[in-house]
């Protein structure tokens, strides 16, 4: 169904605008300029603020706004995936728990495989003029890696997808979408649980959360491993996709990035940084639990706030140049995993499917640039990056 058009950014925005969709950044900016806390009364009324102080008194004030909604929705279907969706003292202990899978040894035995897994898809790709470098490439090096550490088949890859553009995108504005998505996941992964219990534990994830303990000793409840289940499997893959995706956009749209990377890859862990501060892919939200204000703007209890580190990561008071993409930036003090308790868990293994995924690309594909010919499109709502990605590759 066609939407209502924006009226007004400041008093009537729309994250699913097209404009919004395809560039959100000059918006953003207005609005920083303007209203720095702008307000729309769709999705029951939501505050949306775009600079980098405000976002991150949100961030770190649980008590004032609370994760029990982290998504803008029309209608009020709530979904239960802890830790994301837990506030203190809850949050905590299933937080410690998914902590010891994503440290950075954990995540450096995972490197060799991730290598391979990249070469496979651009042995699939090379000789040829023309590829999606999305639909090829990016999105398949999450699935895999999370299915191999969930020990779930990778091969399921497209449902896993259906199933999280149905939470997470369709969701929005259809909660038909999101309930029959959660379900499905859940009864996917009950599924997994008693198989566990079957056959015994083994050393992958839905085994550790079995075995998980909670500070007194006893087990969490079948429902939070379900909920956390769902959560890594959403949280892993859209995210990672569409970090390298918009890496890949931005290298085919700045030939001289791309060239300087291909000269200089040392400069590739950098410039990851770079592009996850210029387009980081990743928005919440949170419930405002009392009446209070914000950047001076009142706020109303039961209302949400857009918590939009993506906007955080643009503002110039808190980034020189910040409309610009400095591969060489120095000081980079970026939010696109997030601030405060929420942060993300799954930043070492984010980071390490980037740096691998644009290292091999630019080992065997130095030389590419976007096909204008074909359509580009993005995705919309909590997780940003491209899903049609259309490059040409130069011949060598
Ligand atoms: C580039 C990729 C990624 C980005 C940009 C990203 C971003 C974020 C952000 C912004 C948050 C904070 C949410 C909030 O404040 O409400 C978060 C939380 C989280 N992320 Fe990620 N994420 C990425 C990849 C991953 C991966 C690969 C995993 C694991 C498989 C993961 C697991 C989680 C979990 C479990 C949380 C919840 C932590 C908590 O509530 O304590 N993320 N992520």
């Amino acid at each position: 169904m066609a939407r209502v058009p924006v009226a007004d950014w400041s008093s009537d925005w729309d994250h699913l605008d097209p404009a919004w969709v395809v560039d959100p950044y000059p918006i953003w900016q207005q609005l920083r300029e303007t209203c720095p806390v702008a307000h729309t009364t769709r999705y029951r009324g939501v505050y949306f603020p775009t600079r980098y102080g405000d976002i991150r008194d949100v961030a770190y004030d649980p008590e004032r706004f609370s994760s029990r909604r982290v998504v803008i929705r029309e209608g009020d279907y709530r979904v239960n995936s802890p830790p994301i969706t837990s506030d203190p003292p809850e949050h905590r202990p299933m937080r410690m728990a998914l902590i010891p899978p994503f440290t950075p040894q954990a995540v450096a035995k995972l490197e060799p495989q991730t290598r391979i897994l990249c070469n496979e898809l651009i042995d699939r790709i090379i000789g040829q003029r023309h590829c999606d470098a999305a639909v090829d490439y990016a999105q398949h090096i999450p699935v895999r890696l999370i299915a191999h550490m969930l020990g779930i088949p990778a091969e399921q890859g497209d449902q896993f997808r259906t199933w999280i553009k149905m939470a997470l995108q369709d969701g929005i504005t259809n909660q038909a979408a999101l309930k029959q998505a959660e379900e499905e996941i859940s009864a996917y992964f009950a599924e997994q649980i008693t198989k566990r219990r079957g056959d015994g534990p083994g050393d992958d994830l839905v085994s550790f959360l079995i075995k998980a303990r909670l500070p007194d000793g006893e087990p969490f409840s079948d429902r939070q491993v379900l909920g956390a289940l769902r959560l890594l499997l959403v949280a892993g893959i859209d995210t990672t996709w569409s970090a390298i995706g918009s890496s890949i956009w931005h290298l085919a749209t700045h030939p001289g990035d791309r060239e300087r990377l291909v000269r200089e890859p040392d400069l590739i862990p950098g410039a990851i940084e770079e592009f996850l501060r210029a387009y980081a892919p990743v928005t919440m939200a949170r419930e405002v639990v009392e009446d209070g204000e914000l950047g001076g703007c009142p706020m109303r209890k039961g209302e949400m706030v857009l918590l939009s580190f993506p906007s955080a990561n643009r503002d110039p008071e808190k980034f020189s140049d910040a409309g610009e993409v400095r591969i060489d930036r120095k000081e980079n003090p970026h939010v696109a995993f997030g601030l405060g308790i929420h942060r993300c868990i799954g930043s070492n293994l984010a980071r390490m499917e980037m740096r691998v995924a644009l290292e091999e690309w630019l080992k065997r594909i130095p030389d590419f640039e976007l096909d204008s010919t074909r359509p580009m499109t993005w995705s919309e709502g909590t997780v940003r990056g491209p899903r049609l990605l259309p490059i040409t590759i130069a011949p060598r």
